[in-house]
């Protein structure tokens, strides 16, 4: 069976993430997605819409996702790839090289990215509504 992971806060859902989802699960068979927690967010300076247990309860009712893990640091992507057993790390090319480094562990691949669409952009455009 071939495991992919890939990683994200996937708040407002929109076609960009769906895409994204159902082009890593067609490259295998078991797809684990990474959701960002609160805490991580504030980290990296990223107030999501929607909180951890929403947003997971979400993506873990996409049909191309088969488990949600919460995703709380940067540094958990080498532990998380050997506890699951990961034959692929997919993101999207917004990240493309940046986890070049895994390639000692698993296959790394960056999907493009649907254009014209994000969290930000609906956030920022409702705003104006
Ligand atoms: N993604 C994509 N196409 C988009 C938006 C996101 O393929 N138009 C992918 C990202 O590359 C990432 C995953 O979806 O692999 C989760 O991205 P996330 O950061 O949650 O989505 P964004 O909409 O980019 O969020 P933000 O605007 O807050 O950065």
């Amino acid at each position: 069976m071939k495991k992919i992971i890939t990683y994200g806060t996937f708040d407002l859902l929109h076609p960009g993430h769906i895409t994204l989802l159902r082009r890593a699960k067609e490259m295998g068979d078991y797809l684990i997605v990474g959701v960002s927690t609160d805490e991580f967010n504030r980290k990296k300076n990223k107030e999501a819409y929607h909180h951890f247990d929403n947003r997971k309860v979400i993506v873990e009712a996409i049909r191309y996702v088969d488990k949600v893990i919460p995703e709380t640091n940067w540094d958990q992507k080498i532990d998380d790839i050997i506890q699951y057993d990961i034959d692929l790390f997919v993101m999207g090319n917004d990240w493309d090289g940046e986890f070049d480094f895994l390639k000692r562990y698993c296959d790394v691949i960056y999907l493009p990215r649907t254009k014209g669409i994000s969290s930000s952009k609906i956030k920022k455009d409702r705003l104006l509504d």
